[in-house]
């Protein structure tokens, strides 16, 4: 898949590298590598999360590719490592920019403090979308007027879930950005997820890097991205015909009728 060619930049002990794939692109992320830089204590509940216990055997979770995806079971860990990630790069760790500055219920893990990110170069724009608190962005956004304007306008709370994503997204984010998303397929129909992977799309060719959980099998499907499939035993990187999310949505949609037989008789 990949070669790693060169050990560069350092942010603390962890080491960035760059990548060289075999059809010739170039690849070398803002955030490129993910490591635990001492053990959490077997208290924690953390601990138990296969992720953790990953971690802890591997040392690294590399992001080589412009998106990365994690998919999974739920409760497999997914949000907590993403919001690690972002409080550790500096973002708000109820989401939005790097700026905002609210809080209303202090409800993440303290895993970003036991993370070390790896940084390469430095973004012009991000963006953290938590699954849970669009609401207070959209909320904090509305009380600051001059933020309005940069994003469309018109109040989020006065455009419905997926409106006001979308909005979000074609009004805000600028490029040459680190974005870092829960769930995006919340608000979206099955048409709006296409207008977000075109969205992705031209935000990728604008040298930004997603990192992205997600249960959706369409949105997985973007090209060249990379994998994390989150389980029990885990985590490992697999293609996108080979997650399971790909994998059960594809037999359910081939043979409904039969799915729900199975799943509703007796
Ligand atoms: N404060 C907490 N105390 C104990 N366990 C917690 C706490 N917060 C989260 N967990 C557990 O950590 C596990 C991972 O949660 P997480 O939200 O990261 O899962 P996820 O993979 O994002 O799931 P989903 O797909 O449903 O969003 C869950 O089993 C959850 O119950
Ligand atoms: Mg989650």
């Amino acid at each position: 898949m990949v070669k790693q060619v060169v050990h560069t930049f350092y942010d603390k002990w962890a080491i960035c590298s760059f990548y060289i794939f075999k059809d010739g692109r170039f690849s070398m992320q803002y955030i490129c590598d993910i490591k635990l830089n001492r053990s959490i204590s077997k208290a924690s509940y953390l601990y138990d999360l296969p992720v953790i216990q990953y971690l802890s055997k591997h040392k690294s979770i590399p992001l080589t590719h412009n998106v990365t995806f994690f998919v999974g079971e739920n409760g497999t860990g997914k949000s907590t490592l993403l919001e690690a990630v972002a409080v550790a790069y500096g973002f708000n760790a109820e989401g939005g920019t790097k700026n905002f500055n609210f809080s209303t219920k202090n409800s993440h893990s303290e895993l970003f403090e036991y993370i070390t990110l790896a940084k390469a170069k430095f973004p012009k724009d991000g963006f953290f979308l938590r699954a849970e608190s669009f609401y207070n962005a959209a909320s904090y956004i509305d009380e600051q007027q001059d933020l309005i304007k940069s994003y469309g306008g018109i109040s989020l709370h006065k455009q419905s879930h997926g409106e006001s994503f979308l909005s979000l997204i074609q009004n805000r984010f600028g490029g040459n950005g680190i974005y870092i998303l829960d769930e995006p397929e919340a608000a979206l129909s099955p048409t709006k997820l296409f207008t977000l992977i075109v969205e992705i799309d031209m935000l990728v060719k604008k040298n930004s890097q997603f990192i992205i959980a997600t249960h959706s099998p369409i949105l997985l499907a973007f090209p060249n991205a990379q994998i994390y499939e989150f389980s029990e035993k885990g985590i490992e990187t697999v293609s996108y015909k080979e997650t399971e999310h790909y994998q059960l949505t594809r037999r359910f949609l081939e043979n409904p009728e039969k799915m729900l037989k199975y799943l509703l008789e007796d």
